[in-house]
């Protein structure tokens, strides 16, 4: 009796307690907390999760959180279609969701710039975006458009750049920051579209460093968080699958699915092409953050690949709305496995993602690093 209970102490301590080894948790509030510095790091290698400051966004209806709680009121009406920005993986602010900036706040908890609530989806149609497409009170400093092309994140910085300097509790000069960037849905798909020639390998590529190189020269002490792309045309095997998943009843006014969100997905062929594009645009993506790693003190852009399997997701992480847009679940997710990879050395990042319903956040310790690991 006194034997076992002392080994199961012992399995405690060790499972949970080994001095310089990280720990999993369920819930973020569950990880031991970092030993407090006495010093702001003045190089962006020595930068730990608790010196981020202010979150930004830049990206598309997935930053957004577009559709993600799926047919609210029925889904019959345009009144449906929403961004839940305070629940987005990267950047949601709302209380207790798993999300980037929620698990950043555990380590900092006078993060600034998650975005909060929900809002009408503004598409910007009649071409950039401009200030009067963003609600600041929602929005904060994300400044991710629905339907955005890599061609439009400089709009978007448009909007991001003098929003923070002017941020209520933000030192724009001296905080640290992490900006995510996640763009290149509506740049796979776009190959089957008139913007075409907006989207192709080699646009992308210079839309992205673009943006990427306007941050480093304007924002000062930023790493950016660049998430890679996911080949869209995974879920297409799934939502043919779930024919009455995102069925609408006879009163629909909007009736949206992958072939309508991304017209790509409507012949073989062509969402062959667009697989392969993305795959180039994933490599692009990995090259510019080698090129960014160590140019300064105070700058780093940071990769982390999102080659996910989406066939390997239940129905229920893509909204009900459209089955093309990830759900809750899925947002909750992504949260987990992008926080944990920010955190692996870029050598054990894996290559494909299956999905894994009971994956653990990491706790990060002290001797954990954002830039280099
Ligand atoms: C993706 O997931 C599906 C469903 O779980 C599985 O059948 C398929 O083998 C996976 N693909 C790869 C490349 O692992």
């Amino acid at each position: 009796m006194h034997l076992s209970i002392a080994i199961n102490f012992l399995l405690c301590v060790t499972t949970f307690f080994q001095p310089g080894n990280a720990m999993n948790a369920d819930r973020i509030n569950q990880c031991p907390s970092l030993s407090p510095r006495d010093y702001i790091p003045k190089d962006v290698k020595d930068v730990r999760i608790d010196d981020i400051k202010v979150f930004g966004g830049l990206g598309d209806s997935v930053m957004a959180g577009f559709g993600m709680m799926g047919k609210r009121n029925g889904g019959y009406s345009i009144k449906d279609l929403l961004e839940y920005r305070g629940k987005n993986y990267a950047i949601g602010g709302d209380p207790a969701v798993n999300s980037l900036a929620g698990f950043t706040r555990r380590y900092q908890p006078l993060l600034k710039g998650y975005s909060t609530g929900q809002r009408f989806i503004d598409r910007c149609l009649d071409g950039p975006c401009t200030i009067k497409n963003y609600r600041p009170q929602v929005d904060h400093l994300n400044a991710a458009i629905s339907g955005a092309i890599a061609k439009d994140l400089q709009s978007q910085l448009d909007y991001l750049i003098p929003e923070m300097k002017q941020f209520p509790g933000v030192e724009f000069e001296n905080d640290w920051k992490l900006i995510n960037i996640q763009i290149g849905s509506n740049d796979q798909c776009g190959l089957c579209t008139p913007h075409a020639d907006d989207t192709t390998v080699e646009a992308y590529a210079y839309y992205v460093e673009e943006a990427i190189e306007r941050i480093r020269s304007t924002v000062p002490n930023t790493i950016v968080n660049l998430i890679g792309n996911w080949h869209v045309s995974g879920l297409l095997a799934l939502s043919d699958a779930n024919p009455s998943y995102c069925k609408f009843g006879n009163k629909k006014t909007i009736n949206l699915n992958p072939r309508s969100e991304c017209p790509c997905l409507q012949s073989k062929s062509e969402t062959e092409a667009m697989d392969l594009i993305t795959t180039k645009f994933n490599i692009k993506l990995a090259e510019i953050a080698k090129k960014y790693e160590a140019k300064s003190d105070s700058f780093a852009v940071v990769f982390q690949p999102a080659n996910l399997n989406l066939t390997s997701l239940p129905i229920s992480a893509f909204s009900t709305l459209d089955c093309f847009h990830p759900s809750l679940l899925c947002h909750e997710y992504f949260a987990k496995l992008f926080w944990n990879s920010m955190f692996m050395p870029n050598s054990q990042k894996p290559d494909q993602y299956n999905y894994d319903k009971d994956l653990k956040i990491y706790c990060p310790i002290d001797d954990d690093r954002i830039v280099g690991v």
